[in-house]
């Protein structure tokens, strides 16, 4: 419910209160973000002469009112608040100074639609839109709230009127007064994404940010605020994770008087975006309230995630068990041996043969063709629709690898247009992985892609495309688009290129993927509803990226393949048993060459993939749960929502002579049901109170359970 009274905005669900309030002044401050409350959280405000902290001019000579200690919603630099801002706005003198004041509001039912950026698809719901004014330009911020179960989306909007003004910062602030706070962020690199960190907030101001034109494998752009005493099972957090795809920045910081301020939203210092007589809409924000704990804070983000932004397919192959080639063969393929892969894989139970990197232009290794997507009849031996057809007539689907956002400098498209690559002229462009970004700020060049992937889908009749994106932007230089807007134009053409490949192919399923995981948002799985995970495809250290993600992230958006032993990033060689149940943790598929496995590791996987298919409905429909994380080893548990049906894997990592037990609490379950577990019973009540003994072996290495969990 919203309701609106005597200046006082209150959003409420069954889960939490969200309250602001409209000044005398008209300014919007922030109130309160928590469980639900009755009443107006102004009275807690302390107002109070505070030592050399601004006072608004209109407070005359009463010294007690200062937008340098009171929460706000919106904050502004220059506007008398010395604390880290939100939003930075640039008047059309060059003056850094900017003040927001409120001008009408609406409430309506269902969410707040926006057009070509991602944004929660929610019917049912109800919205707050707040517009405020700006004194200086006469500019418009207009602020959304779509609340739904245990979260809420916020947007922003800004239009500019005749005067012009630069948006410099443009972050959603929170403001919390005086509560100890920690801040739990998620870094990594290549082969190592989602790390989860704590820290606490104290007066140094934290700030992590992507300035990489992606959201990045360093650093994620989801942040949990939870109190210094928050656990997995207890305690009040909140998510905070952005509908975007590019670059972003967070900070927080406790002030003078140990109130607590965050911020975060897109664009880093290359930010720079100009505005006259436009609006420019930014991306929303996702915000997830959880009191009990990050366990149950993640079971209630991934609810949300799965039924209000996560890409939905609507025809096409549902969940298929993929194999792709990239593992097997790198570049070194031609259509046979493909065509023999792809048999295998249908033997074994596949339902899709993935074609990865090598298969256009004249690509053999990476130094050259992006750009270029014809396929390599000479390599191929055949057409791409020959192939297709040859593949699709084994009774399995067909996907093919792109990387459409890139162009090698060694390339027809290239050498036809080096205007459309991003680079600084009278520099000599920075490579990465030898090749260079093309500008998707640049129209035309977004048409092109559009019309080049279009003809490749229909020609190699594609079910499913992984769409790579091998390095970062750095020179931030078009030929057609300011240096300050390509950040944000950039990421708005490559969500329309989805738009445009989702209304005219809807069931085409599309993996997002970025050398791995590193452009894993919720921007991009509103367009892609899986992301490869990482490139890191050992099991072992699988886990801890998969326990990462799963803070943010439903664990079935997880491309989660077994690929071959020894693994090829940790030469390290784990059983069979084990890297599968790793892998059942996400959506399934085989990443090694089907033809070079033994008989017995054939039938092994073939009963893999059958019990991940029974599997698979748990898996993605499912509340996921971490209960054991430790460097000896980890344990999670899938349970259905009804809870009546669930797995638990476990893996061991080292061996140890004497080895102690491993004990886990289970949770989500019913007290009151009855499970069978194995050829034993227990009631839900003991398994989550007291716990469950994990039936390990302790006779090797790297060790995994799997037990079912069925409601008698
Ligand atoms: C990076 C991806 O993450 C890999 O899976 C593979 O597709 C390669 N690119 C191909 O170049």
């Amino acid at each position: 419910m919203i309701t609106y009274n005597d200046g006082l905005f209150t959003i409420t669900t069954d889960s939490f209160t969200y309250q602001m309030k409209k000044d005398a002044f008209g300014h919007l401050l922030h109130l309160y973000y928590g469980s639900p409350i009755e009443g107006d959280a102004s009275s807690l405000l302390s107002l109070r002469d505070r030592g050399f902290s601004a006072v608004p001019y209109e407070a005359g000579l009463d010294r007690s009112y200062s937008y340098d200690y009171l929460p706000l919603e919106v904050s502004v630099l220059g506007d008398g608040d010395f604390r880290t801002p939100g939003i930075i706005i640039e008047q059309e003198d060059g003056t850094l100074s900017a003040s927001f004041r409120y001008l009408c509001h609406r409430i309506y039912k269902g969410g707040a639609l926006l057009e070509g950026l991602p944004c929660g698809r929610i019917d049912d719901g109800e919205s707050l839109e707040i517009t405020l004014k700006e004194d200086l330009s006469g500019a418009e911020l207009i602020l959304t709230y779509t609340a739904k179960d245990s979260s809420l989306l916020r947007g922003m909007k800004l239009v500019a009127k005749d005067k012009k003004i630069t948006l410099k910062k443009a972050l959603y602030s929170m403001d919390t007064i005086a509560m100890d706070q920690d801040v739990i962020w998620f870094d990594g690199r290549h082969c190592s994404e989602r790390n989860k960190k704590r820290a606490h907030i104290d007066t140094s101001t934290l700030t992590f940010s992507s300035r990489r034109g992606a959201t990045s494998h360093q650093m994620n752009n989801s942040f949990i605020l939870c109190s210094h005493e928050t656990t997995e099972d207890h305690g009040e957090a909140v998510l905070l994770s952005l509908l975007w795809s590019g670059s972003f920045t967070f900070f927080a910081e406790k002030d003078q008087y140990d109130s607590v301020r965050c911020g975060l939203g897109a664009g880093s210092e290359f930010f720079s975006y100009d505005l006259k007589n436009q609006e420019l809409v930014l991306p929303q924000l996702l915000l997830t309230y959880s009191p009990n704990g990050l366990g149950d804070l993640s079971v209630k983000n991934n609810r949300f995630v799965t039924n209000y932004i996560r890409r939905k397919m609507t025809g096409g192959l549902k969940n298929p068990v993929l194999l792709n080639n990239w593992e097997a063969t790198y570049f070194d393929f031609n259509g046979d041996k493909l065509i023999s892969i792809a048999k295998e894989a249908k033997n074994l139970g596949c339902d899709l043969f993935v074609l990865d990197d090598g298969w256009f232009g004249k690509r053999n290794d990476d130094y050259s063709s992006l750009g270029d997507w014809f396929e390599n009849r000479d390599k191929l031996g055949m057409s791409l629709d020959e192939l297709s057809a040859r593949i699709k007539s084994l009774g399995i689907g067909f996907g093919l690898w792109v990387e459409p956002e890139m162009v090698s400098e060694d390339s027809d498209l290239y050498r036809k247009h080096p205007e459309w690559a991003l680079a600084v002229p009278g520099k000599a462009p920075t490579r990465g992985r030898h090749q260079l970004v093309l500008d998707l700020s640049n129209r035309e060049v977004v048409e092109y892609i559009k019309n080049t992937l279009d003809d490749l889908i229909n020609r190699g009749n594609l079910d499913f495309m992984k769409w790579d994106y091998n390095r970062f932007i750095t020179d931030f230089h078009s030929s057609v688009t300011l240096p300050g807007r390509i950040e944000y134009d950039y990421i708005k053409g490559l969500y329309s290129i989805f738009e445009y490949l989702g209304n005219k192919h809807p069931s085409l399923l599309i993996e997002g993927c970025s050398g791995g995981g590193g452009r894993f948002d919720l921007g991009m799985l509103y367009y892609t509803p899986q992301s490869w995970l990482s490139d890191d495809t050992d099991a072992i250290e699988r886990i801890d990226i998969e326990f990462g993600s799963s803070y943010i992230y439903p664990i079935s958006s997880f491309g989660s393949h077994v690929s071959a032993v020894p693994n090829h990033q940790t030469k390290r060689v784990t059983p069979l048993f084990t890297r599968s149940s790793v892998a059942m943790l996400g959506s399934y598929g085989l990443e090694l060459d089907p033809t070079k496995l033994s008989e017995e590791e054939k039938a092994e996987i073939r009963r893999e993939i059958k019990e991940y298919k029974e599997l698979c409905p748990i898996i993605k429909d499912g509340d996921f749960y971490r209960l054991l994380n430790t460097p000896d080893a980890s344990c999670c548990l899938s349970i259905s929502e009804d809870k009546k049906d669930g797995v638990l894997i476990a893996v061991r990592r080292l061996s140890h002579g004497n080895p102690k037990d491993h004990y886990v609490r289970l949770k989500g379950l019913d007290n009151k049901t009855l499970y069978r577990l194995g050829d034993k019973v227990f009631y839900g009540s003991f398994l989550m109170n007291y716990g469950l003994l994990l039936p390990f072996t302790y006779s090797e290495d790297l060790e995994a359970i799997r037990v079912r969990i069925k409601a008698l």
